[in-house]
C-alpha cells in the first residue's frame, strides 16, 4: 500500500493549475499505479478496424504486462483475446501483425479457432475439456471504424463516447480506409508529458515549423473552451453544422475525450507543407474541402485528426516510467493508388517532422524534471487550457481508483 499512499499524499499536495511534481513523471511506483489504475480500466484505442479487413487478419499489441491479439473472425466480428496460450501460456501471436486461418501455439500446437474457442490440442486425454480451454478475451468494440480494447473485467461506460463518435466520424467513412504508412516512435519522456505536449501548441510556433503552415496555433482549439467563443469559430461551426456536418465543440462531461472541427489556417485543407489536399481520391464524404481538422482525443491512448483528404490516428502506448510509444497511422480511401492518388512524402512528411520534433521537446522536459531543481511551475491559462484539463483529468481519474484500493486494503 505504499505506492497507493504516496500516490494520495502526492495528489493532495498538488498544486491546481501547476505541472506535476517530479515523482509523477520519474517514479515507478507512480509508473505501476497508472497501468494498474488507468491503461487496464479504461477503454484504450488499438488499431482502426481497416488493420484487419478480413477473416483471419491479425495484429497484436502490449500494454503494461499484458499482451492482446487482435483478430477479424469468420463471421466478420473483430474480437481481442489475451495472447498467451491456454495450455502452458507462451505467447500465441508473435509477429506485429498477419493472416492465420486458425490462431496456432508455436509450442505444443493448440490450434484456436479465430472465435477464441480451442479447436485442437494432441493427446490431452478423454477428460480434457477443450469448452474450459479457450482464450481468454479482452473487452472490444469497434466504433466508427476505431477498435477499442478494455483489459478490466468490468469495463467502464463506453456508449456515450462511442454514440458521440459514430456521429462525428461517419462523414469520414473509415469502414473504407487503408493504413498508406504508419510510424511508431519511442519518445523517451514519461506518458503524461507526451499528452501534456499533445495539449497545448504554445509550443507550436517555436518547435513546429511545417506543421504551422497548416495548423493554427489558436489556443481554442487545443483548449477547452466551449464556451466563450470567438466569433469566427462559432461561425465556422455553424456552416458546417448547417450542412449537417458534425462539428460543434463537445467535451465530456468528466473530460475523458472532446470532438471538434476546428478550421485551418485560411487557404490550408490538410497537413501538406503547401496546405493543398495530400490525396485527390478522398477518405469520406465531407462536403466542403475547408472542413478543417475533426480533433478528437480520448484519454488515455489517443488523439486523431480527421481531413476532408485522409485520417490520422495515433496511440499512447507506455512503456517505462520515462517511456512512451507513440505510433502514428496515415488512413486514405482504400482504392487510392500511391503515385497516382497521392505521393507518400506529402502525404507524411509534416506529421513525421512534428512527431519528430515533439518527441525532442517531450524528451528535454523530460530531462530538465529530472533535476532535483525541478520545481513545477504554473500553466498558461490562455495557452495551456488543455494541459490543465487533461491534468485534472488524470489525478481525479488515480485518485477515484486509488482510494478504494487502500480503503479494501484497510
Ligand atoms: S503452451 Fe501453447 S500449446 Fe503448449
Ligand atoms: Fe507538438
Amino acid at each position: 500500500m505504499q505506492a497507493e499512499h504516496k500516490a494520495l499524499a502526492m495528489l493532495q499536495e498538488r498544486k491546481p493549475g501547476y505541472a506535476l511534481e517530479q515523482g509523477f513523471y520519474v517514479d515507478p511506483d507512480i509508473f505501476a499505479l497508472d497501468l494498474e489504475t488507468i491503461f487496464y480500466r479504461e477503454w484504450l484505442f488499438a488499431i482502426p478496424a481497416c488493420e484487419v479487413p478480413k477473416a483471419g487478419n491479425y495484429v497484436t499489441h502490449k500494454i503494461g504486462a499484458y499482451r492482446i491479439v487482435i483478430v477479424r473472425g469468420q463471421d466478420g466480428e473483430i474480437r481481442a483475446f489475451h495472447n498467451t496460450c491456454r495450455h502452458r501460456g507462451s505467447i500465441l501471436c508473435k509477429a506485429q501483425k498477419g493472416t492465420a486461418p486458425k490462431l496456432v501455439c508455436p509450442y505444443h500446437q493448440w490450434t484456436y479457432e479465430l472465435d477464441g474457442s480451442l479447436l485442437w490440442a494432441r493427446d490431452m486425454g478423454s477428460d480434457f475439456d477443450p469448452g474450459a480451454h479457450g482464450l481468454k478475451t479482452v473487452h472490444c468494440r469497434e466504433v466508427a471504424g476505431l477498435v477499442y480494447i478494455c483489459l478490466a473485467e468490468t469495463p467502464p461506460a463506453f456508449d456515450a463516447f462511442a454514440e458521440l463518435a459514430e456521429t462525428y466520424l461517419a462523414p469520414h467513412d473509415l469502414a473504407n480506409a487503408k493504413v498508406a504508412f504508419e510510424s511508431s516512435i519511442i519518445e523517451n519522456g514519461n506518458w503524461k508529458l507526451v499528452w501534456e505536449n499533445n495539449r497545448e501548441c504554445y509550443h507550436c510556433g517555436g518547435n513546429h515549423p511545417a506543421l504551422c503552415r497548416s495548423f493554427p496555433d489558436d489556443p481554442n482549439v487545443t483548449g477547452i473552451s466551449g464556451g466563450d467563443m470567438p466569433e469566427n469559430l462559432a461561425a465556422h461551426f455553424a456552416r458546417l453544422e448547417a450542412v449537417n456536418l458534425p462539428s460543434a465543440f463537445t467535451l465530456a462531461e468528466d473530460g475523458q475525450y472532446r470532438l471538434a472541427r476546428m478550421p485551418l489556417k485560411s487557404g490550408a485543407v490538410s497537413y501538406t507543407m503547401t496546405g493543398k489536399a495530400a490525396v485527390t481520391k478522398p477518405l469520406g464524404r465531407v462536403p466542403f474541402a475547408d472542413a478543417g481538422a475533426l480533433l478528437k482525443f480520448h484519454y488515455p491512448t489517443t488523439w486523431n485528426h480527421f481531413l476532408p483528404d485522409h485520417s490520422l490516428v495515433f496511440r499512447v502506448t507506455p512503456i517505462s516510467p520515462m517511456e512512451t510509444e507513440v505510433t502514428t497511422k496515415w488512413l486514405v480511401h482504400k482504392d487510392a493508388v500511391e503515385g497516382r492518388d497521392y505521393d507518400l512524402k506529402t502525404l507524411t512528411e509534416v506529421w513525421t517532422a512534428t512527431n519528430d520534433e515533439d518527441r525532442r521537446v517531450v524528451e528535454d522536459n523530460q530531462h530538465g524534471i529530472l533535476s532535483p531543481a525541478y520545481e513545477p511551475g504554473p500553466y498558461s491559462r490562455l495557452q495551456e487550457s488543455g494541459v490543465i484539463q487533461f491534468v485534472d483529468w488524470y489525478c481525479e481519474a488515480l485518485r477515484r481508483r486509488v482510494q478504494p484500493l487502500m480503503l479494501a486494503a484497510e
